[in-house]
């Protein structure tokens, strides 16, 4: 089934220092990523590239090799190893990650899965307990059964072949000078380590993250991590390989096998068999726009498509963001897609995915039709379209860590990347190699059965979870390159990627702006406010939404190409930045 299947100026840096992060709320235990405060609207400008991710230290590794010759994916494997070592909590070697690129000359759109996959060994009772119910949230993901086998070392590897220009090993030197010479500690990764019991539970993170007395490293402490830079050099050295065979893979088995909770089953022939895969991107349209991004296994692109063609024959512009009746809207296209998601969207390889129809164009006016400006749909069901599996619905829980991070380089290449290791910290387990392993397994739903029908997205050996990652590319009326962005939040993804569409679209906004702007999130019967929009809640209870308000660590880095170039904002519910030149 698989096989059968698979077919298809200077520089401008704004700084968060003595920002609203100097006064950190302490993380909730079950918020594994948390929101830890925001700052000012960060935005940056360049005639030439761009570089937007969250830390500075990334950003400046991006900088750098972009200033060197680099193109946008060279760049962007630079910023990935750095912040794999100062955002560990978000994304890294031991996790995976979408990217899409745009290759300006060849006028091409490529998208690339490095999505987690489950080891050959994996079950459908995989997270479920004895007695057939699903497990606790965080029963299921720490230790070795979260644990996929992971894919950024290995889409980095087949991107850079075909879009790389400097060499692989030379986009390693920022993160094995950083890891060696060590960094300072930034306030939000201070505060999600204050507030892990889990990751200072487990060795050897517990010694390299907390003190002795098991306190977290404070903020400023410089850190090193030598056996990270060891296990880069041989990445380096000799490619993809020397991860997924060899000293590395075997240190990943024994972490994955001796987890002190939840051991794994991950073997060497898994990592060895691991492929990433290049798929066809999924692209819609949007008033004069076409948004491209990636297709399943993530839901995000569809779902992004799918909501901004549900908006489209409202009047946002006129309607404006401070209107009840816009973030009504939103929230009722975040409920349809968001249906859509938990029915059709799963690993493609495995499980037939009705991509085309749930884009379609007469499907997506139906589904339009369903949205009215005055009402509130009572209930948000998942369409009809053709399809070749009973298809049912079920849904998986994802939490908040992951990091996005949008690049531009000299000759109008551009990539937009999600990366991760799931929740926050991953599956808690750290390599002897000095990296976090992820807990992306439990992105698949923990029930294989439901209504008397295998659930598409459930567990499966050689299977990829279903992920919202929404890395994405939008290009305006002449098919040119205008927007570059995406952002980590697991199933609010796909919302916080539309109102950043919208509020740079619809309402003009700057990237920083249409970053820092509210969000409204419409899942199944809810709907989340951010913190900010409380003077719309009760018109949105009026029209009989139930309507929580949270705040939450989305991390929208985006860059806009205007006339007058290059135009970025980093959000300021993280620690990102922009530089530009
Ligand atoms: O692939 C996914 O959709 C999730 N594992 C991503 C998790 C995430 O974005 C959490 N964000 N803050």
């Amino acid at each position: 089934m698989k096989t059968l299947l698979r077919t298809v100026s200077a520089f401008v840096i704004l700084t968060m220092a003595g920002s609203a992060f100097a006064q950190i709320p302490k993380p909730e235990a079950s918020d594994p990523e948390a929101f830890t405060g925001r700052s000012e609207p960060k935005s940056g400008t360049g005639k030439e590239w761009m570089v937007a991710a969250a830390n500075p230290l990334a950003v400046q590794a991006g900088a750098d090799i972009l200033a060197a010759g680099g193109s946008a994916l060279d760049a962007a494997i630079a910023v990935n190893l750095v912040l794999n070592l100062v955002e560990p909590q978000s994304s890294g070697i031991g996790g995976g990650a979408f990217i899409v690129h745009w290759d300006a000359k060849a006028s091409s759109l490529r998208t690339y899965d490095g999505r987690e996959e489950a080891p050959k060994a994996a079950a459908e009772n995989r997270f479920l307990t004895k007695d057939g119910k699903p497990m606790g949230r965080m029963q299921a993901i720490v230790g070795g059964k979260s644990v996929g086998v992971p894919g950024l070392v290995r889409v980095m590897e087949l991107a850079h072949k075909n879009h790389g220009k400097l060499p692989w090993a030379r986009l390693f030197q920022p993160a094995i000078a950083l890891a060696e010479n060590g960094f300072a500690i930034s306030p939000r990764l201070n505060a999600l380590l204050a507030g892990d019991r889990n990751l200072a539970m487990i060795e050897p993170a517990r010694s390299f993250y907390y003190d002795a007395g098991g306190q977290a490293k404070a903020a400023g402490v410089i850190l090193k991590n030598p056996a990270f830079a060891a296990t880069l050099r041989e990445i380096a050295a000799k490619g993809a390989d020397a991860f997924y065979t060899g000293a590395i893979a075997a240190d990943i088995v024994q972490t994955v096998e001796s987890a002190p909770q939840n051991p794994g089953d991950m073997t060497l022939d898994d990592l060895k068999a691991y492929k990433a895969v290049e798929r066809p991107p999924v692209c819609g349209g949007y008033r004069t726009y076409k948004v491209c991004g990636m297709g399943p296994p993530s839901s995000g692109g569809i779902g992004v498509i799918q909501s901004l063609a549900i908006l489209e024959p409202h009047n946002l512009r006129a309607l404006g963001p401070k209107s009840p009746v816009s973030y009504h809207l939103m929230a009722e296209a975040g409920r349809l897609s968001f249906a859509d998601r938990a029915v059709y969207m799963a690993d493609p390889d495995s499980v037939p995915v009705p991509t085309e129809a749930l884009i379609a164009p007469d499907y997506l006016k139906a589904r339009a039709a369903l949205v009215k400006e005055d009402q509130r749909l009572p209930v948000a069901e998942a369409g009809k379209v053709p399809a070749k599996h009973a298809f049912v619905t079920a849904d998986s829980p994802e939490l908040p860590s992951t990091t996005h991070f949008s690049i531009v380089d000299r000759d109008g290449n551009a990539v937009a990347m999600t990366s991760t290791i799931e929740s926050g910290f991953g599956s808690r387990l750290m390599t002897k190699g000095g990296f976090i392993l992820n807990n992306q397994l439990t992105d698949f739903s923990y029930e294989d059965v439901a209504e008397k029908r295998t659930v598409a997205n459930r567990v499966a050996g050689e299977k990829r979870p279903r992920s919202s990652m929404t890395p994405t590319i939008v290009f305006n009326k002449d098919g040119k390159l205008e927007m570059v962005l995406g952002s980590p939040g697991g199933p609010a993804i796909v919302g916080f990627v539309v109102k950043t569409l919208v509020a740079m679209i619809d309402w003009d906004m700057s990237p920083a702006n249409a970053a820092a702007s509210p969000f409204v999130l419409g899942m199944g019967n809810n709907v989340i406010l951010e913190e900010g929009l409380e003077p719309v809640k009760t018109d949105l209870e009026k029209l009989g939404h139930t309507v929580r308000v949270n705040n939450s660590a989305s991390g929208i880095h985006a860059i806009r190409v205007t006339k007058d170039g290059l135009v970025g904002g980093a959000d300021p519910r993280r620690e990102g930045v922009v530089i530009g030149k």
